[in-house]
């Protein structure tokens, strides 16, 4: 029984060493030391020997047991150093390596240029406001000198919003230029003001080359003592060179809109046909940017404002219409229909 034991111990030293994973050692303790183990069967036989015999094979089983589960627990600590060893080497990182690159988004170019439209208005000493997209009648048309049925309110193709009041009136709507602004601040406001509004506006209109159904406004305000429409137009000057340029040509003519008098527009020549005409200019060589115009007496008295002391002057351009004059994109359409080979170019 003797021999049997030192048997037993140099067959589980020898296989011990040349264990290679905790899933191997688990197999060994089992076929050794498990409950139908080798070692434990000879322990369990005990009982059978003979007196003197059973002393001395117990004592030395159990001496064998103690220093197999020893190694069993060495081994096993060193299995578990190798095997962590080895999932670190996986996760090291090779900084030399070179890295995944990171698609970088940029600013749409209309957000582009009206940033730049800020800060040369800036730079001119005006503020920067915004103000809400859906409107009341009040602010777009009425206190613009467009009181209900006015005609002049047909210049604007407007979306309404489908809120009744109480007397079944409709007086929300989606508005279609930046000028309410106008009076919001200035009932907020004591002169002197000078001020750019941007934002969004939307217009119940077929879309082509040069007209969108929703698309950029930015309405300028300037009211002190002593503003006159030289004062306009020295702005706008100073405006369109700073942007576009000193060889692009501008243009002022008289224009209609019943919150200013006079009213004037602002056309830039057109960049495709260099004022020829062609399809982007509808034929005529010029591209209106921007309507203008001293701020109606009307407007002025309606807000508390004493049109004998003060005076202001007023604009309000398309934003879209910039990049089209200056990178020549002959589409407006192009801007929101989210087309990345278009958008890419800014
Ligand atoms: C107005 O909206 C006036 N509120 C401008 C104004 C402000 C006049 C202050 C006087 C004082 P108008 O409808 O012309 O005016 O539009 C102004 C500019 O918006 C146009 O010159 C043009 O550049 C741009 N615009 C007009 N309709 C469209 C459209 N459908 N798509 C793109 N741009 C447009």
């Amino acid at each position: 029984m003797l021999n049997r034991l030192e048997e037993i111990k140099s067959k589980a030293i020898a296989e011990l060493n040349s264990l290679a994973d905790l899933r191997e050692l688990e197999a060994w303790r089992i076929s050794y030391l498990g409950r139908k183990g080798s070692l434990t069967q000879i322990l369990r036989s005990l009982p059978e020997l003979p007196l003197e015999e059973r002393r001395v094979v117990g004592e030395a089983a159990n001496k064998l047991k103690a220093f197999l589960e020893e190694n069993l627990a060495e081994k096993r600590r060193r299995l578990k150093e190798a095997e962590e060893a080895k999932l670190l080497e996986r996760a090291k990182v090779d900084v030399t390596l070179p890295g995944y690159p990171t698609p970088l988004g940029r600013l749409h170019p209309t957000t582009q240029i009206l940033r730049e439209v800020c800060s040369i208005f800036a730079s001119m000493g005006f503020e920067v406001v915004e103000g809400p997209e859906v409107e009341w009648d009040y602010y777009n048309f009425e206190a613009l000198n467009m009181p209900q049925d006015h005609p002049a309110r047909d210049m604007w193709s407007t979306l309404w919003i489908d809120f009744e009041t109480e007397n079944g009136q409709r007086p929300m709507l989606l508005r279609p230029h930046t000028s309410p602004m106008q009076i919001r601040l200035m009932e907020q406001r004591k002169p002197p003001i000078r001020a750019i509004m941007p934002g969004k506006v939307y217009r119940y209109e077929a879309t082509d080359a040069t007209h969108e159904s929703m698309f950029y406004q930015v309405e300028g305000l300037a009211v002190d003592k002593g503003i006159t429409l030289a004062n306009l137009k020295g702005t706008l000057y100073e405006f369109a060179r700073r942007l576009f340029g000193r060889e692009r040509r501008v243009r002022f003519r008289c224009d209609y809109f019943p919150f200013v008098e006079p009213g004037v527009e602002m056309a830039i020549d057109c960049f495709i046909c260099g004022g020829k005409g062609c399809r982007v200019c509808g034929g005529e060589g010029w591209i209106e940017i921007l309507g203008a115009g001293m701020v109606h007496p009307k407007v002025l008295e309606r807000v508390n404002y004493d049109p004998q002391i003060y005076t202001g002057f007023a604009f309000g351009m398309g934003l879209e219409r910039i990049p089209m004059l200056k990178y020549g994109i002959d589409d407006i359409r192009l801007f929101y229909h989210n087309d990345l080979r278009f958008l890419e170019q800014f």
